[in-house]
């Protein structure tokens, strides 16, 4: 993760990069620090923690030059204090790198035979250290920075400022992204587009492998071999304005409030709403006919809208559904069928191990589908055909409206799949569609329970463990529930399948036990009532999220309930996952985390 930033200016460019770094704070954020270069003189400012940290640095001892780079940091190597926070020094060269450097070990021990001191924890110091080794043989800094990237294994994005050299930061990517910013008599450096919006939005991306030297007026990319490339200039639509948090307490609320907005556009994206139908697949590159599986890759959050998406595939279109979470599924060495179809789920579309799964399929000759929320990331970038959530952008990193839209689309693809294939007809999809575009009327009907799960939530501020149990759809939701739980109040939970409690999570339950049963009434409520009976037979406390069917025939006298209207079965799960954020979000509170910025996450998942 981290972000990193770079300005060949000609204004004091620290202040400015400290406001490119706040558009990256959802890389990391748990220190922070810029270098500029001052009459050919190096100079930095560092801070751990927040970025209002090294602000306070910079206001009372300010950072003169024109030319700069700087870093909000997600630690990986080294706690995160200033020491560790970026940029590096060695002699000569300044530092900042966002990735994981893998043979650091075996660097670093060759650096101290040379007689190079460390003196921080990172795998980064020994890129710096290697830049200024090959510098002394006498290399210019371009050739210097070749010369060590080429000896770095692993992931980076790397800017690197040279003393006494007033119009040069040489870049360099392999995995993680960086964009540079043409501005006039100005160039710039980003992590992502967004953070360069403010001063420009020409854009040119580098590819993995690339390495570049950027001037003010100019700049010139080199491939892995060192010979010169040519990359396309684009046009970028990331917003210049910061996205703030209106009259709310924090993004997450924010953005929670946002979903019935949210829902309705991305789902107005992909449906047909005066013809009732699925709207275009016909323009993409495969048709679910043609296929008899489909490979489904994601993390976190988005695995688990790809979850419920495989119980709608299924059922719906009759089409298996392969579902793995990235970081085991790029391992794995799946075989696949040419001509398959594999679907990416990501609201970044920056997370490396979805992007190394992506990579893997298409080289088994795999179409790539991205459910992805950046539409300029690298995930959309490389994929054959996008479908695009339009969440807007998600700053709060507890992921909330990214994922109902993720499910939004998902919902829209297996109707349409299930519509290709044949397993439904005209009519139903119509009724489908239907049912889909009520999803905003009732998403706002829920988000009427906040004070409600307010007051619920306070119970939950004291315990130490929470199970939440769902059967079907609600299943992953279950788990949807316990990550959102744990991220933002650091109260351990788990999301079980009901039926799996007495395989072994039963022996948990105790009267000090918070179970969250997500239950709407429908063909198989009895068989989680009686789950409910088993909980509440051993004292655990029940919080049930259903409906008034699901209310009386529960007869759960002292489960606290939470109910919603009755809806069609298709958006159960986009809109009970509103109560499950509520939930989180408000015990968060109730708590006094830092909701936005939990605790050693950070919103782009940029390494492994
Ligand atoms: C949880 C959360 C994460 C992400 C995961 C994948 O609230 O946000 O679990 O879902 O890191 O991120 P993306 O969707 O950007 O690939």
């Amino acid at each position: 993760m981290c972000g990193i930033v770079g300005i060949v200016g000609n204004r004091p460019v620290a202040p400015l990069m400290v406001d490119a770094l706040k558009r990256l704070e959802y890389r990391g954020y748990d220190s922070a620090g810029v270098a500029t270069l001052d009459e050919g003189v190096l100079g930095r400012r560092r801070a751990e923690g927040k970025l209002v940290n090294l602000q306070s640095r910079l206001d009372e001892n300010p950072l003169a030059g024109t030319i700069g780079i700087g870093h909000t940091r997600w630690a990986t190597h080294g706690v995160p204090n200033e020491t560790n926070a970026h940029p590096h020094f060695s002699n000569d060269v300044a530092l900042v790198h966002n990735g994981i450097i893998e043979n650091f070990r075996e660097l670093r021990e060759e650096l101290i035979e040379d007689g190079y001191e460390f003196t921080s924890q990172t795998d980064t110091e020994v890129v710096a250290h290697l830049v200024s080794r090959e510098l002394n043989s006498g290399k210019s800094p371009p050739e210097a920075a070749f010369a060590a990237i080429k000896r770095l294994e692993g992931a980076f994005a790397l800017a690197i400022l040279f003393k006494n050299e007033d119009n040069l930061i040489v870049a360099a990517r392999n995995g993680p992204p960086l964009a540079i910013g043409h501005g006039e008599g100005e160039m710039y450096l980003g992590s992502d587009a967004i953070a360069l919006a403010p001063f420009t939005n020409v854009i040119t991306y580098l590819e993995d492998g690339d390495w570049a030297t950027i001037h003010r007026d100019d700049m010139q990319i080199f491939n892995e071999n060192g010979a010169r490339v040519e990359r396309a200039k684009q046009l970028s639509v990331g917003s210049t304005l910061m996205v703030d948090k209106g009259n709310h307490r924090h993004f997450m609320s924010k953005e929670i409030f946002e979903q019935p907005e949210v829902i309705g556009h991305t789902l107005s994206h992909f449906l047909d709403f005066s013809e009732q139908r699925v709207s275009g697949l016909d323009k993409a590159p495969f048709d679910f006919k043609e296929l008899d599986r489909i490979n489904i890759t994601a993390c976190g959050t988005a695995y688990y809208a790809g979850l419920v998406s495989k119980y709608w595939f299924e059922k719906l279109a009759r089409l298996p559904v392969d579902i793995d979470v990235a970081s085991e599924f790029r391992y794995r060495e799946a075989p696949m069928k040419k001509d398959g179809l594999s679907l990416f789920i990501t609201q970044s579309g920056e997370t490396a191990d979805t992007l190394a799964g992506l990579r893997y399929c298409k080289q088994q000759g795999q179409h790539i589908g991205a459910i992805v929320n950046v539409k300029e990331s690298t995930i959309a970038r490389e994929s054959d055909v996008v479908f695009q959530t339009l969440a807007g952008p998600e700053i709060g990193v507890a992921s909330t409206k990214a994922f109902t839209c993720q499910l939004s689309t998902l919902a829209c693809l297996a109707v349409g799949a299930a519509r290709q294939r044949g397993t439904i007809d005209a009519t139903r999809e119509a009724q489908l569609v239907r049912e889909l575009s009520e999803a905003p009327r009732y998403a706002s009907q829920a988000l009427k329970l906040w004070d409600e799960i307010a007051v619920i939530a306070r119970d939950l501020q004291n315990v130490d463990h929470v199970l939440y149990l769902g059967r079907d759809t609600n299943f992953p939701l279950a788990m949807e529930g316990a990550l959102k739980l744990k991220e933002i109040s650091y109260i351990h939970a788990e999301g079980y399948a009901a039926g799996e409690l007495k395989h072994g999570p039963i022996a948990l339950i105790d009267e000090t036990m918070p179970v969250v049963v997500i239950a709407p009434y429908d063909s198989i409520f009895e068989k989680t009532v009686s789950n409910m009976q088993e909980v509440a037979a051993r004292g655990g406390k029940i919080i049930l999220i259903t409906d008034q069917k699901g209310a009386n025939a529960a007869g759960m006298d002292d489960a606290k309930v939470i109910i919603l209207p009755e809806m069609p079965a298709i958006i159960t799960p986009i809109i009970y996952a509103l109560p499950v954020q509520m939930l989180a979000y408000h015990t968060a509170v109730h708590m006094g985390t830092d909701v936005d910025q939990p605790r050693n996450l950070a919103k782009s998942v940029t390494v492994e």
